[in-house]
């Protein structure tokens, strides 16, 4: 089965068995076999190679909208698109998500990295995320702080990876609206309607980011890097300029994206892909790119960032390879 239309980052690549889930019933007579890969709409996951197993593509499909005295409870299925879900609720007049607006992949996927964008993040709404639990062949749920929710981080990353399969997530929206217009383009909107600040984090989007379905890629493909408050400070005497932010009372986080375009690979390219000219932070695939292609790119932005900075790029995208999920770093290349 190709794998290519089913990750954005689309290199070409087959796995050995796929299944999709359009009941989540079906996950009971699901064998797990290892290895085997949980799939939304594949645009945080990139396949570099053939996968040697089974990949489960979570389709499940409904949203339940339950008014509650001060807030709407709305619980969606995993395989729900996040961005449909978000224009859904605001014509249903319940805001709250647009900051999110465009955001690729599903429902189900979202806690998982806890998708974030335009300062706000999924985690302040969720408030609960069902699953399946693959040991115990039985459904669960996890409160919001169960999923120990950070930065493109929770549970779903390490003590619960490959052994849960998320099935519906339970979100908690305010009837009193409360924008956040902190981010730079936000700021310039004077008592904007929810609708007027999804049009602008839309077109935002599209100024800088390449729509996945029209020009292969998986968005940000590394986190922002968080490093020590002196760390920051010995970075700035040389880089007065480098974009951060406060993260913790100890820590900042530094924008990668600034990183890589000061150290001059904006169009920088190997192969078919190519660090992309309107986002440093961005990779984008103009279509005939090995995997081995990328992890060569990987390594050299994250020698080029270490070189320069003294800062190790972590990427944010899921790299599976044959058999498993596999972490590209300086000290493994
Ligand atoms: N910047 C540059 N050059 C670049 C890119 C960025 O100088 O090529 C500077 C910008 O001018 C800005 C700063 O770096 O001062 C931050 O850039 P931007 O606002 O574009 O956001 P980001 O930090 O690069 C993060 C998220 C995005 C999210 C945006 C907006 C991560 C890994 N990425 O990117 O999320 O949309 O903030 O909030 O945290 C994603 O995760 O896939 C994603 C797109």
């Amino acid at each position: 089965h190709s794998l290519q239309p089913l990750h954005t980052f689309a290199l070409s690549s087959q796995c050995q068995n796929f299944v999709e889930i359009t009941d989540s019933a079906q996950l009971k007579s699901q064998c797990f076999k290892v290895p085997f890969c949980l799939l939304g709409e594949g645009s945080n996951t990139i396949f570099l190679n053939d996968y040697a197993g089974t990949v489960i593509k979570m389709a499940t499909q409904g949203i339940t909208i339950t008014e509650r005295s001060h807030d709407f409870l709305v619980s969606v299925a995993a395989g729900e698109n996040w961005h449909q879900l978000v224009t859904y609720l605001l014509e249903q007049g319940i805001a709250g998500f647009e900051n999110l607006a465009l955001i690729p992949g599903t429902v189900g996927a979202a806690p998982v990295q806890n998708i974030g964008a335009y300062g706000v993040e999924i985690a302040q709404f969720i408030e609960a995320v069902d699953y399946f639990d693959i040991d115990s062949g039985s459904f669960k749920s996890l409160t919001n702080q169960q999923c120990h929710f950070a930065y493109r981080e929770s549970v779903f990353k390490h003590a619960l990876k490959n052994k849960a399969v998320i099935t519906q997530v339970h979100f908690k929206l305010s009837k009193i609206w409360q924008p956040v217009l902190s981010y730079g383009p936000l700021q310039q909107l004077k008592n904007p309607t929810p609708q007027q600040v999804c049009a602008q984090v839309i077109q935002t989007r599209n100024s800088k980011l390449p729509n996945p379905y029209k020009l292969a890629n998986a968005g940000s493909f590394f986190k922002n890097p968080i490093i020590t408050n002196s760390e920051l400070a010995q970075l700035i005497t040389t880089y007065p300029e480098v974009p951060h932010y406060p993260h913790g009372a100890g820590h900042h986080k530094v924008a990668a994206g600034w990183l890589i375009e000061q150290a001059g690979l904006k169009g920088y390219k190997i192969a078919d892909i190519e660090v992309h000219q309107q986002q440093a932070l961005v990779l984008v695939n103009h279509g005939n790119s090995t995997g081995d292609d990328l992890i060569n790119m990987i390594a050299h932005i994250q020698d080029i960032v270490l070189t320069r900075y003294n800062i190790s790029l972590e990427h944010e995208v899921r790299l599976i390879d044959q058999h498993n999920e596999c972490h590209i770093s300086l000290e493994q290349s």
